[in-house]
């Protein structure tokens, strides 16, 4: 079973979204499962303190690293990848998604942050000994990582063996290819005056293919120049 942790100050924020449709399925299903780990529960003092203010001043709150630690030290599974949420981190893309469930079959751990963050020296800890890597999903700051662990692990999920019906259905969409994917259609054929294009009603497989190949070239072109260059470049060296 894929195992996902979750390192929080908000575990009622989980498995939120997780917990419905196709994730929610395959959790039920025994395919993943999800522990979220409340970091408050490895504060030491009685008032179960787990930030403070900035050494050198400045407004907001930093998570303690003693309780971060004792938190990750108490769960952390071995052979699991570790990521850090945070708006500094490499920017999150499908390819990522891909090569952590390869290398880390066991499962991901995510430390989500809160607040003006997490002290420097229990993520420079974690990220020598557990090669701890800081993700972020997009450029814009989040309240915490908790949406952003919740949008790694959706990712992730949906790509398990087992979770979609046929796994053709994730090879062909956006970003697999560098391609955006082509427009689909369905019933009724003519809605608001407007039909469904003549050639996806020809039963012509090879001419479906290659205009929805077109459309897809089309969209990412004008869309995303940054994706159609890798597109060129994989078409020139046939890496893909
Ligand atoms: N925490 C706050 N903002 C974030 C972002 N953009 N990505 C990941 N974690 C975050």
């Amino acid at each position: 079973m894929w195992q996902a942790t979750v390192y929080t100050l908000f575990p009622e924020m989980f498995p939120g979204s997780l917990g419905q449709s196709i994730a929610g399925k395959a959790m039920q299903q025994g395919i993943w499962n999800l522990k979220s780990v409340n970091i408050r529960d490895y504060a030491t003092d009685k008032h179960k303190t787990v930030d403070d203010t900035s050494y050198g001043g400045g407004t907001g709150m930093v998570i303690r690293p003693d309780v971060v630690h004792a938190a990750l030290s108490a769960n952390l599974h071995p052979k699991s990848k570790l990521i850090y949420a945070s708006p500094k981190g490499r920017p999150l893309t499908q390819a990522m998604i891909r090569s952590w469930l390869a290398d880390y079959p066991d499962g991901l751990g995510i430390l989500c942050g809160r607040y003006e963050g997490v002290d420097q020296r229990v993520l420079d800890y974690w990220r020598e000994n557990h090669e701890l890597e800081d993700i972020s999903i997009g450029d814009y700051v989040l309240s915490g990582g908790e949406l952003a662990a919740l949008v790694m692990l959706d990712a992730c999920v949906r790509l398990l063996p087992g979770v979609l019906e046929k796994s053709e259905a994730t090879t062909n969409e956006s970003f697999e290819l560098d391609l955006l994917e082509y427009p689909q259609y369905t019933k009724p054929q003519i809605w608001n005056n407007t039909v469904v294009p003549d050639v996806l009603l020809s039963g012509d497989h090879k001419s479906i293919a290659a205009w929805r190949l077109k459309e897809a070239e089309i969209t990412t072109q004008t869309r995303r120049p940054d994706i159609w260059k890798n597109y060129i470049a994989n078409q020139k060296t046939g890496k893909k």
